[in-house]
């Protein structure tokens, strides 16, 4: 595929589901190419695989929301990035950054959305002795994992399974169903 989709991928903490979008944009038929990866912690252990895989990378600050979603779009816009994803990127866009941006920006949540937005995910599904947790793919609206869902993987959650088990397991699916659902929206 020649004219691969121009991305920026957000991030905050370990990457492991910006390791697998970059695995997948390797292919050459995968519709999007990382231009750009943009992390909010200066200390996200993700910025490595920036560095591992020549992707230009850029750190701001979200202390102050306006000034980041200003430093984030003037970047988008010199790199002429027509889509987002976030994975595992902790601060919510505002409206505004949603309007002025103007394309399709996607999540990753791990739950079976619409149930368990939010944060502290893994440990809420446990502690309502569901019998499923999951992941899902959506799009970004200015409610908070809400917009319309792309994709969803169900996992089965063991008798015995902890927070970290659990969100180990989800992570596994994440890693396949991030890449899909890429696939999906441009199919
Ligand atoms: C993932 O489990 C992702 O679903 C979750 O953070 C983790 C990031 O892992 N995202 C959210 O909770 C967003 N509300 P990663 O940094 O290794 O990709």
């Amino acid at each position: 595929m020649v004219n691969k989709i121009k991305t920026c991928v957000f991030i905050s903490g370990n990457g492991s589901n910006l390791k697998s979008i970059i695995k997948s944009s390797r292919d050459c038929s995968f519709p999007i190419r990382i231009e750009l990866i943009i992390s909010n912690n200066i200390k996200a252990k993700g910025i490595n695989f920036a560095k591992k895989f020549s992707i230009p990378y850029k750190f701001f600050s979200s202390k102050n929301k306006i000034q980041f979603e200003r430093n984030c779009l003037f970047e988008i816009k010199k790199r002429k990035i027509k889509f987002l994803c976030l994975a595992g990127f902790k601060v919510i866009l505002s409206k505004n950054f949603i309007r002025t941006f103007g394309q399709k920006i996607i999540n990753i949540h791990p739950s079976l959305l619409p149930k368990y937005k939010g944060l502290n995910t893994h440990r809420r599904v446990l502690e309502s002795n569901e019998k499923y947790s999951g992941c899902t793919v959506h799009f970004v609206t200015p409610a908070l994992d809400s917009g319309k869902i792309i994709l969803q993987k169900k996992v089965l959650i063991n008798n015995n399974e902890t927070e970290n088990s659990l969100k180990k397991k989800i992570l596994m699916q994440e890693h396949k169903l991030y890449p899909q659902s890429i696939i999906s929206v441009f199919r």
